[in-house]
């Protein structure tokens, strides 16, 4: 029997933030399946927004949506896609399977999406082929209650009140398909567009100086270059640069097939992703070097595993299936992530519905909850909590490819901790007994994802991956044993005497 203590020492607080999404016009995310049927569609929806969709995402508590790109976002222009919907310009979706969008789904139905869903958006405009006026508009467009000629047009419209914004996005991979530019030419791209994008809801209220600002987020690079976060970090004062994304994929090794591989992949897809944390650290220290105040936050505001397209579908839509190997990295990188709640405060999984590590998929009116999902919906309770640190009294063992047999988080929030475990090992049980030093457990209990590394949901078959309670938790005293089945996820939630 292996021990773990949580102790009472208590980190940071775990930004809800980081358990965003990021959706953009790829695929079937938002047309052909995805957000939008529109208000004739006899799919269930609210002004044209399924219904299924935005009840799914309610449940889970999506805290926000980062939209709408991705390398679109640097080939959107927002103009197009406001007023009436059978007078928009089309556009040529160039990035992804060269498809024409109508342009239906713009500003006012994203804004719609996140208040139907009551979570915040995290917009990102557009640099490569925009101007620095096309984006102060836009963030007058949406933010301003006053009567500048964007709120004007924002009502005539058909929106009155103001929508508020607390992060923007300032280009999107801005070294690649976002202008192909090089650290400095963006750098000083970025400074021009900050300076622009102003908070409307003080403005007039205070000197903009003094004001409490947007989180105005650049562009960032995978997580291994650590060389574009250098230079930006160099060059732009925190005062205008408010946080910085870092893009971090992961490739689940050699068998790169959506649905069929061995168990060898489920291990190397663990040591995959733990990996990430060492380039993580690689990014932080050099912002701990520029930021040691930790002003400027981290956005891994694109992440999750990368597999391969499910055969016969559109290359360029990024369909993928979703299975416990990828429930495993959403579980092993939100560890990471709360490991460094004092600068990691945002992070968007790619990408909601229909591509790449998806949370649901769609099939006509059909809508399955991936792996992922449900991982999402275990997690839940580390929103906003404060994290708690952990240590191993006697433990973990360590399985195949050194990896530790049970990896976890701790937090806790308004009397209740939520304990949120992985058994990395395909074969055998865990047994923990958990520690819970100066509280007592006054009752707990838990929930449990897990099956085989290869299963997954299909419209035939949509239950197959589903977290059902977790029977067999022990209290005695401040100790909680529990077992859990091999390759599984697991969340308790504890309530403390
Ligand atoms: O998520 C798919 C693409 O991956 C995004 O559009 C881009 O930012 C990244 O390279």
């Amino acid at each position: 029997m292996k021990a773990i203590m949580i102790t009472k020492e208590r980190g940071p607080q775990i930004s809800r933030h980081v358990y965003g999404h990021f959706s953009e016009h790829l695929g079937r995310c938002i047309y052909n399946g995805g957000y939008w049927v529109g208000e004739d569609s006899p799919i269930p929806n609210v002004r044209g927004i399924r219904s299924d969709i935005v009840e799914a995402m309610k449940a889970i508590r999506v805290p926000n949506i980062r939209w709408p790109g991705g390398c679109f976002a640097d080939d959107y222009h927002w103009r197009d896609a406001v007023g009436p919907r059978e007078e928009r310009t089309p556009i040529v979706n160039v990035h992804w399977g060269g498809v024409l969008e109508n342009n239906h789904f713009g500003t006012h139905e994203f804004m719609d999406l996140c208040e139907q869903i009551g979570c915040e958006p995290y917009i990102c405009g557009n640099v490569g082929s925009g101007t620095v006026r096309e984006m102060r508009d836009w963030v007058e467009y949406l933010s301003d209650d006053g009567q500048s000629p964007m709120a004007q047009l924002r009502r005539k419209n058909g929106r009155d009140r103001a929508w508020k914004i607390h992060m923007f996005g300032v280009g999107n991979e801005n070294w690649g398909c976002g202008g192909f530019m090089t650290a400095e030419q963006y750098a000083m791209e970025f400074r021009k567009y900050a300076t622009y994008i102003k908070n409307y809801e003080v403005m007039g209220k205070m000197n903009w100086w003094e004001a409490p600002d947007i989180l105005k987020i650049a562009g960032g690079a995978n997580a291994e270059n650590t060389e574009w976060l250098e230079v930006l970090m160099r060059s732009v004062p925190s005062s205008l640069m408010k946080g910085v994304s870092v893009h971090c994929y992961v490739k689940p090794g050699e068998e790169s097939s959506g649905t069929s591989f061995s168990d060898d992949s489920w291990y190397q897809t663990a040591v995959n992703t733990l990996k990430k944390e060492d380039a993580f650290l690689e990014n932080l220290k050099i912002m701990d070097r520029y930021d040691p105040e930790k002003k400027v936050i981290m956005a891994v505001d694109e992440w999750g595993i990368w597999v391969d397209n499910e055969p016969g579908t559109n290359p360029g839509f990024l369909y993928q299936q979703n299975t416990m190997r990828s429930a495993l990295c959403a579980a092993l990188m939100l560890h990471i992530f709360h490991r460094h709640a004092d600068r990691i405060r945002l992070a968007n999984l790619a990408q909601t519905i229909n591509v790449l590590q998806s949370i649901l998929l769609t099939e006509g009116d059909r809508i399955v909850k991936t792996p992922t999902w449900h991982v999402f919906d275990l997690f839940k309770g580390h929103q906003d909590a404060e994290s708690l640190m952990t240590v191993w009294e006697n433990g973990p063992d360590i399985i195949e490819k050194g990896l530790p047999h049970v990896e976890l988080s701790a937090s806790v929030k308004e009397g209740r901790m939520t304990v949120t475990l992985v058994n990395l090992s395909t074969e055998t049980n865990a047994d923990i007994d958990i520690e819970v030093p100066d509280a007592l457990p006054a009752s707990a209990s838990g929930r449990v994802l897990a099956g085989r590394p290869c299963d997954h949901n299909t419209f035939d078959d949509p239950e197959k991956v589903h977290s059902v309670p977790l029977e067999g938790i022990h209290a005695n005293g401040h100790t909680l044993s529990v077992t859990l089945p091999p390759c599984a996820v697991a969340a308790l939630d504890i309530a403390l005497a």
